[in-house]
């Protein structure tokens, strides 16, 4: 287990700037994942972190040793990859003592090692199969094998899961996050999906462009997203954004366009006192779009427009509400009854508006 330290990485691939100052400590036994879209980095980071890429500026640390110039084998970690990578000449067995073959260990112990790692996975029974015996989801397991049973002091996965079927892909997810409860190792996941992101990680970076946007827990991610990328990026369907100005008028505040005139509630009003006249992006999660006042919260802005095409989900429907020309997207109960085409009135939940800055993107509260 190791505290992971990275410090102004930097990694050009010519021209191509895949990471552009990457700044994060993850705490030891930590499950973090890199989430973002493809192509913004996370892949890169995770051979960087591996040894597997060599990194064109900044530093890593693994506790207090300073690994960056480390070959792989000198710093205490495995991968997992998106292709299951098992030797398909070789049993299971072999293929999970693999690692330990190439550091010279003697027969017993990795005997025992092995035994352990294939019980951890639960695939005792499969150690004397080839992987071509083996299902996706069993080939998956053998690869994880492989990668704890030298109980390395950082684990790193990319993707581990999107070669799977989508109902083994979610009950993988439970079983590899207490596998890691279990070990205890300090754990790098990469997805692009945000579901998987939310259910196993300990911790979330969010990364664009080569950069983290955030780093904190699910909640933070999801409830306080420090800037429009992340707020946009978490969420499905995606919050809604509406430019606005805020206007005070008989010393009260409103955020103001063609079509709104948003009162603001006195907490919301205290975070952007001194932004008379600026203009700044509302963001409203769908779920946060009801058709009912719910009594509890205290103030919620009427929208009233027609109906331009629901999605029933089952447990949701998804009603994109034409709203003078916007398109809103709320998420409203499975049941709800409601036609394309109607008029509809819904409630903006103001208690849970998000405000961001034109001008970079940073959330204001
Ligand atoms: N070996 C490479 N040579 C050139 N460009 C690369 C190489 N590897 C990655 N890139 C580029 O770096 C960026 C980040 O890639 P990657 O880390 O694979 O993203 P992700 O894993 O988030 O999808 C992309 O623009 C990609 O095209
Ligand atoms: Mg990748």
């Amino acid at each position: 287990m190791a505290r992971v330290k990275i410090e102004n990485l930097k990694k050009y691939f010519g021209n191509v700037k895949a990471l552009n100052g990457i700044d994060i400590e993850i705490k030891d036994g930590k499950f973090v994942v890199l989430l973002g879209p493809s192509g913004c980095g996370k892949t890169t980071l995770l051979r960087c972190i591996s040894g597997l890429e060599k990194v064109t500026d900044g530093k890593i640390f693994f506790d207090s040793v300073e690994v960056t110039n480390l070959s792989p084998r000198n710093r205490n970690v495995s991968m997992v990859f998106q292709s299951y990578a098992v030797w398909p000449h070789m049993k299971v067995y072999e293929n999970i003592a693999y690692p330990m073959r190439i550091k010279g260990y003697d027969k017993d112990k990795i005997k025992e090692k092995v035994v352990w790692a294939a019980d951890t996975l639960n695939i005792s029974e499969l150690l004397n199969r080839y992987p071509a015996q083996l299902s996706g989801g069993q080939r998956q397991r053998v690869a994880v094998a492989r990668a704890i049973v030298l109980e390395p002091a950082v684990l790193l996965m990319d993707e581990p899961l999107s070669n799977l079927d989508a109902l083994l892909r979610v009950s993988m997810r439970s079983e590899l996050k207490k596998l890691q409860e279990r070990i205890g190792t300090t754990t790098i996941y990469v997805t692009h999906d945000q579901v998987e992101a939310m259910t196993m990680g300990d911790e979330i970076a969010v990364m664009h462009n080569g950069v983290i946007q955030q780093f904190g827990t699910p909640e933070d991610i999801y409830h306080r997203p420090a800037n429009i990328f992340v707020a946009g990026f978490i969420g499905s369907p995606q919050m809604n954004f509406l430019e606005v100005e805020v206007i005070r008028k008989d010393n009260v505040l409103f955020l103001r366009n063609e079509d709104l005139s948003i009162k603001l509630p006195k907490d919301l009003a205290e975070k952007i006192e001194n932004d008379d006249n600026k203009k700044l992006i509302l963001g409203i999660r769908p779920e946060d779009i009801h058709k009912e006042k719910d009594k509890e919260s205290t103030e919620f802005e009427a929208i009233e427009g027609k109906v331009y095409f629901t999605e029933r989900l089952g447990s949701d429907t998804i009603v994109h509400l034409d709203f003078k020309g916007i398109r809103i997207v709320s998420k409203l109960p499975g049941d709800v009854k409601i036609k394309e085409g109607e008029n509809l009135k819904m409630y903006m939940d103001l208690g849970k508006v998000h405000l961001f800055s034109t001008v970079d993107g940073k959330a204001l509260i």
